[in-house]
């Protein structure tokens, strides 16, 4: 059976609690934005694009329970305060901003048709969220197909198999299934020319370790957890051919956003001559924000570090710098940025992009 992080059907969602992987297993249903925000806030669901999706259909279970209104303009305000309150649950990633805003335009378009009535307002965002899930998975797998073609072609033209790194959590339990690098992965693997995949453990609470590792084992694919601290080792002594790694927000000249420490990996990578791979769908893009420095970087609790398993095991008393993610500059992208249109060189993504209706705008 497929890993799930997101179980949905007409009004009813429920999301695998990933604090509690691997140990145990168990979903929780999720009937209102208020618990969805809760939800994402606490990491029981995490990964740019599953946040988004889990923001979207909880405002669809709620409005297929008849939420909002009543009267159109009472209606349309409720969508978009729902969805402007769930953009706030976790700042770095684009997706649930970009998605708040076809959503909300969504709900105002249909209000405005002549004939429009409460019950079709509803139908349009919920119809339009339980959109975005299939079009995830759909872009997951080109995603996957096109990285694993293009990878192979620049990390292996003679035949043979190939040795990804990965760092940060981006397979099915971070989307709508299959996954963006870990989707890579398992491409790469499908096609029978995987060596091995290298995960890092990942923070925070361990999320490689536990959650990358734990997909990796499920399917089945040869992997090896290694410390973030022994990823420059690993491209000198373990025969990496690439490294993939995921993004929570592309900006328009290809700088990336992605878990803490993926910077680290560029500079080790381009130091050992290993191609370096950014996979994200044309959603994770945002064409709004010129450089890195523009995107704000989520800064967790300090405990999220401090503390192992509700155990503390830092030093009492030290300060802490406990940063989500960092921005990866576009010149360490030296393999390129894999979307579901192709595969694109840091500075051609604007034109790609562009020629793509509203893809990378919000
Ligand atoms: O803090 P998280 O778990 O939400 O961080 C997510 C990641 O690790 C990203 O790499 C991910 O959002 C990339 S998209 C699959």
């Amino acid at each position: 059976m497929a890993l799930e992080a997101i179980r949905y059907s007409r009004g009813s969602l429920q999301i695998l609690d990933q604090l509690l992987l691997p140990q145990r297993s168990c979903y929780e249903a999720v009937g209102s934005v208020r618990q969805a925000w809760e939800d994402i806030r606490a990491m029981k669901v995490r990964g740019a694009p599953a946040i988004a999706l889990v923001g979207c259909l909880s405002l669809a279970v709620e409005l297929q329970a008849g939420a909002g209104g009543p009267g159109l303009d009472a209606l349309v305000a409720f969508v978009r305060e729902a969805l402007s309150f769930l953009v706030t649950a976790r700042p770095t990633a684009v997706n649930m901003a970009r998605v708040a805003r076809q959503l909300a335009d969504a709900a105002a378009r249909e209000a405005e048709r002549e004939g429009a009535t409460e019950e079709t307002v509803r139908e349009r965002v919920i119809r339009c969220a339980e959109d975005m899930l299939e079009k995830d998975l759909r872009d997951n797998r080109s995603i996957g197909d096109l990285g694993a073609q293009h990878l192979l072609e620049k990390a292996a033209p003679g035949g043979g198999k190939v040795t990804v790194l990965t760092h940060c959590n981006t397979g099915a339990l971070a989307t709508s299934g299959y996954g963006t690098a870990l989707g890579v992965i398992r491409s790469l693997h499908r096609l029978g020319r995987l060596e091995r995949a290298l995960c890092t453990e990942t923070r925070p609470y361990n999320q490689g370790a536990r959650l990358t590792a734990f997909e990796l084992v499920y399917e089945q694919i040869p992997a090896t957890l290694i410390a973030d601290s022994a990823a420059a080792a690993a491209m000198a002594q373990r025969g990496v051919s690439a490294v993939v790694v995921g993004a929570d927000r592309v900006v328009a000249n290809g700088d990336t956003a992605n878990k803490v420490g993926t910077y680290q990996l560029a500079i080790a990578a381009k130091h050992h001559g290993i191609p370096f791979y950014v996979a994200a769908p044309s959603s994770s893009c945002d064409l709004c924000l010129e450089t890195g420095r523009e995107i704000v970087i989520e800064e967790r609790p300090g405990q999220e570090l401090t503390d192992v398993s509700g155990v503390r095991v830092a030093a009492p008393g030290i300060e802490v710098w406990n940063p989500a993610f960092d921005v990866t500059p576009h010149d360490l992208i030296t393999g390129g940025i894999i979307t579901e249109m192709g595969v694109f060189a840091p500075e051609e993504l604007r034109a790609a992009l562009n020629a793509t209706a509203s893809v990378g705008t919000l």
